[in-house]
């Protein structure tokens, strides 16, 4: 099984690369425009600054589908005993595919390669589809992070417990 803080994975139906400056330019754009980072004021260019950025324990990847750049994933290793999941967003024409499913399995899959007892995710409180998402993947909320970006908004801190 692979182990976080690879270059790169192969995931079947997609693959993951570490973000390339030309991948950050083009979807630090797109991302930004789009829920819950447009109602949290998010720009392209702190995100194409912030999805370049490696270091010893946050990885970053670019999303590969169909040839395509299509989404951002950042793994933060180690968190409190697991990863943390520090971005995902997936380009609106590629949503509902299956690849944010595929992306969770892998996070899960790594995870228990590292006998992780956790894996924790934070989502706005105003973000209803990613809480579907993340409870279909069997995430749970443990914690509501009150005004954790702006002022206006909670944030809910969901937990997959693996063991
Ligand atoms: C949330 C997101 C990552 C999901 O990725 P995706 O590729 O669109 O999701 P998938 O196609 O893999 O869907 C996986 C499963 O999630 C569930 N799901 C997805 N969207 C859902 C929704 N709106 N309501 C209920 N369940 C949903 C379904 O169970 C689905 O599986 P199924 O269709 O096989 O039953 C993606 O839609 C996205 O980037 N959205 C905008 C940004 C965002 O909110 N990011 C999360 C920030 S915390």
């Amino acid at each position: 099984m692979s182990k976080f803080g690879e270059k790169a994975y192969n995931l079947g139906m997609c693959k993951l690369r570490h973000t390339t400056a030309s991948d950050a330019k083009l979807l630090s754009v797109t991302l930004s425009k789009i829920d819950p980072w447009k109602t949290l004021g998010s720009t392209p260019n702190e995100f194409e600054q912030g999805f370049q950025s490696q270091t010893s324990s946050t990885n970053t990847y670019t999303v590969m589908f169909e040839g395509k750049p299509v989404g951002i994933i950042s793994v933060r290793f180690p968190w409190l005993l697991g990863p943390y999941l520090g971005f995902l967003g997936v380009i609106p024409d590629a949503q509902g595919k299956g690849i944010g499913k595929t992306l969770l399995n892998w996070l899960d899959e790594t995870a228990r390669a590292h006998s992780s007892r956790n894996i924790f995710i934070c989502v706005s409180e105003f973000n209803h589809d990613a809480q579907a998402f993340y409870k279909a993947c069997g995430y749970k909320k443990v914690a509501n992070l009150e005004g954790l970006i702006l002022d206006e908004y909670d944030e809910f801190l969901m937990r997959k417990r693996l063991y």
